[in-house]
Order: C-alpha cells, then sequence, then structure tokens
C-alpha cells in the first residue's frame, strides 16, 4: 500500500516590525477606517534590513524540524512557495537547505503566487505517496513589502512579510494530504502582476523610473476572480477526497481580504467560525498566509486529532487551489538529549557550509579554470 503523506511538525516566522494603518495614512492618502472596512486588515509585519525570504523561511523550517525527530539529513526535499524569492537564482530553497543542513535534501522554489504553498504541499505529498520519498519540509515565504510602490495606496496597504513552514513525513497510518485541485488561467497574467526584472524587461534605468518592479494590481477584477473560485475549488477539493462538505471542521483560506473570506463562507453555506482568519494581524502574507493561519490554528487548539481540514487560496497567474487533509496526533515527545544533538547538527552545518565555500576558493586557486584532475 502507498504510504500517507502527514503532517508531523509546523513552524512560523514573522518580522517584529509592524506597520499600522494608522502609519500608513502617514505615507498615502489612506485611512484607518477604509482599510478595515475594506480589507480587515489592522496592521502588518515588515521585514528589516537582514531579514528575507531565506531567513524567515529557515526560521520556520527549524521550528518545524525541531517537532519532530527527524534530522537534518533525514529530509529528501524542501519547496520554498514564494513570490519574492531571494534571487531569481540560485533558488531560495537551496538556501534554506544549506543553512538547515540538510545535506541530502533536493531543493527548488515552486512559483504559483498566493496559490503557490497549497500547490508545493500537493508536490510534496504526491512524491511521498508514490514511495519515491519519505520526509519533505514544505514552506511558504514572503518579503512582499521590498516590492510595494509606496505612494499606490491601492496596493501598499494590503501586503506583509513572514513565512510558514510544514514537515510532511511518509506513514502507514491513514489520513493527512487526502485530495488537491490546482487550476489556473494564465489569460489573467495581467491582473496582478510585477511586470520587470524577467525576461520580458530586464532591469533599465526606465523599468525603474516607471516602478515596473512593483506589484501592479486591478484589484476589483482580481476581487471578482476570488470571490467566484474559493467556494467551487472548496468543494472540489472535498469531493475528491471523499469528503461532504459536513465533514469539514476547518477552512484555512488564503488572507487576501476579509471580504473575499466572507464571500466563500456565504457561497459555502458555512459559518464564519469554521475559517480561520488572521489578516487583521499580518495583512496579506501571499504562499506564508496559509502555513501562519495553520500554525496559530494549531496552536489556539482549532486543529485537533481527526479533524478534516481544506486549505483553499488563489493568486496571480491567475492561479487558484484547494487541499484536503485529515490531521492526526503527531506530536511526540522529543527528548533533550535530541534536541541537543540537533542543534548540534545545525551548527555543524554551518561549518561545514563555510568550509565548502573556503574549499572552492582553494581549488579555484590551485587549479584555476581546469578542471580538477580525476582523483
Ligand atoms: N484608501 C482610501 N481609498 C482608497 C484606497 C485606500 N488605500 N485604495 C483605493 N481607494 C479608493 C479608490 O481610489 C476608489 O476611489 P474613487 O471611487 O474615488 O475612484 C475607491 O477607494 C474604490 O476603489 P476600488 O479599487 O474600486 O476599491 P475596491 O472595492 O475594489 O477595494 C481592494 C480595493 C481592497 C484592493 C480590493 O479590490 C481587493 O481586495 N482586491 C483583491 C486584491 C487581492 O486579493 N490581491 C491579492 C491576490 S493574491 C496574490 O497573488 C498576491
Amino acid at each position: 500500500m502507498s504510504p500517507f503523506a502527514h503532517v508531523t511538525g509546523w513552524g512560523m516566522a514573522v518580522p517584529e516590525k509592524i506597520l499600522t494603518n494608522d502609519d500608513l495614512a502617514r505615507i498615502v492618502d489612506t485611512n484607518d477606517e477604509w482599510i478595515v472596512a475594506m480589507t480587515g486588515i489592522h496592521r502588518r509585519h515588515i521585514a528589516e534590513k537582514g531579514e528575507t525570504t531565506a531567513s524567515l523561511a529557515t526560521k520556520a523550517a527549524v521550528q518545524a524540524l525541531a517537532m519532530t525527530e527527524l534530522e537534518p539529513d533525514d529530509i529528501d526535499l524542501v519547496i520554498v512557495a514564494t513570490s519574492t524569492p531571494e534571487h531569481l537564482f540560485p533558488a531560495t530553497a537551496c538556501l534554506v537547505q544549506d543553512a538547515l543542513g540538510a545535506s541530502r535534501a533536493g531543493a527548488f522554489d515552486l512559483s504559483a503566487a498566493c496559490s503557490g504553498f497549497i500547490f508545493a504541499l500537493n508536490m510534496a505529498a504526491q512524491s511521498i505517496r508514490t514511495g519515491a520519498i519519505r520526509n519533505a519540509m514544505v514552506i511558504g515565504s514572503e518579503t512582499l513589502t521590498r516590492m510595494i510602490n509606496w505612494e499606490d495606496r491601492s496596493t501598499c496597504i494590503l501586503f506583509g512579510d513572514g513565512a510558514g513552514a510544514l514537515l510532511l513525513q511518509a506513514s502507514e497510518r491513514p489520513g493527512g494530504v487526502l485530495g488537491c485541485v490546482m487550476r489556473s488561467d494564465g489569460s489573467g497574467g495581467e491582473l496582478l502582476t510585477i511586470p520587470a526584472g524577467g525576461s520580458r524587461y530586464p532591469a533599465t534605468a526606465e523599468t525603474l523610473a516607471r516602478k515596473m518592479h512593483t506589484i501592479h494590481m486591478n484589484g476589483r477584477e482580481v476581487f471578482r476572480f476570488a470571490t467566484r473560485v474559493m467556494a467551487t475549488a472548496t468543494k472540489e477539493a472535498a469531493a475528491r477526497s471523499g469528503l461532504r462538505m459536513s465533514d469539514i471542521s476547518l477552512i484555512i483560506p488564503h488572507q487576501a481580504n476579509l471580504r473575499i473570506i466572507e464571500a466563500a463562507a456565504r457561497g459555502l453555506h458555512m459559518p464564519m467560525e469554521k475559517f480561520v482568519v488572521n489578516i487583521g494581524e499580518y495583512g496579506n502574507t501571499s504562499t506564508a498566509s496559509i502555513p501562519i493561519a495553520v500554525c496559530e490554528a494549531v496552536r489556539d487548539g482549532r486543529i485537533r486529532p481527526g479533524d478534516n481540514v481544506v486549505m483553499v487560496g488563489f493568486g496571480a497567474g491567475l492561479t487558484w487551489g484547494a487541499l484536503a487533509l485529515q490531521w492526526v496526533e503527531t506530536a511526540r515527545r522529543v527528548t533533550p538529549a535530541r534536541r541537543r544533538r540537533r542543534t548540534a547538527l545545525t551548527w555543524l552545518a554551518h561549518v561545514r557550509s563555510f568550509f565548502r565555500r573556503l574549499w572552492r576558493r582553494v581549488e579555484g586557486l590551485l587549479w584555476g579554470g581546469r578542471a580538477r584532475p580525476a582523483a
């Protein structure tokens, strides 16, 4: 029988610095009443100097790993879903893999905007279900506030920074990730985009002057699209998982706008109490919003063993999707000795990484542009 893919560890990281609606009102022509009424957002966390997509992702992943008995070398796959990668390449996931000391893991980024975490979790779960791998670290991490035009009041009020990670492990025990739908419609690509910085519009003085490296959004169209797809994707994911809507204990929606979540609740004929909502605190953290909401829901006792949960999201692309999973009791007592060993291993990974870089330099000096002679 093919193994099941269970969430066994989870973690989140948000910057300490907070930007309130009143702070924003000092930057652009807006006010707290409008932002709260139109979006449900009160404040958002903003990455400070030195905080990046990779550093937030690593913090979240370290927490998730610490909840399990796994060691960094046990991780087979690291996926970072992000729209704000550290660089175009290398993949942010590779930097996280190195920082974790996950020396046996393949690592790559997944770009599907705010749906990215659902897509990544599904990809990782399917790899586990086929038996190809056993342990996968799936992370959503963003520093969206680095891509914002702080003169555009229709977008700068929406976004925040943060990261969330779920660790998936193979198990013979039924449950875990049950079913998923992933959908895209590239005809809506221009509705939400960072136009420049890629192959179409490489960075030039003109692209910079025209602020083409920041988020451009047709808010009304994205809003209409989102309210259309959230309920249908949730129903499809439930049906694919053999669940009735009444079997679902909790919906964890992408946190883009409270009014979009309320529309989804109406479309599903479900009370708002069944939805996790934390947009007031973080704003829209794109791929990080769902795993952060998962962490907070578990912390608050809103997800219990045996619960069927649906995560649902939408984003640029256009993309949308939903994933149903059955939460099982996974919390294990990690002994202090094992915790110490893992901390030591993480430090060792940093030292190993340092010496690898150093050795590459030495090799460069020794062999120059020539290939190293075969041993
Ligand atoms: N403060 C005050 N007034 C504002 C602000 C602001 N921050 N922003 C816009 N307004 C004004 C507009 O100028 C407009 O004024 P006008 O009527 O005099 O022209 C009025 O408010 C209404 O503007 P709309 O843009 O039509 O407002 P709308 O009801 O569409 O709400 C919003 C705007 C909140 C952005 C909404 O469209 C929305 O949430 N859309 C979805 C966005 C989203 O979810 N994006 C993320 C997708 S996920 C991803 O992939 C990153």
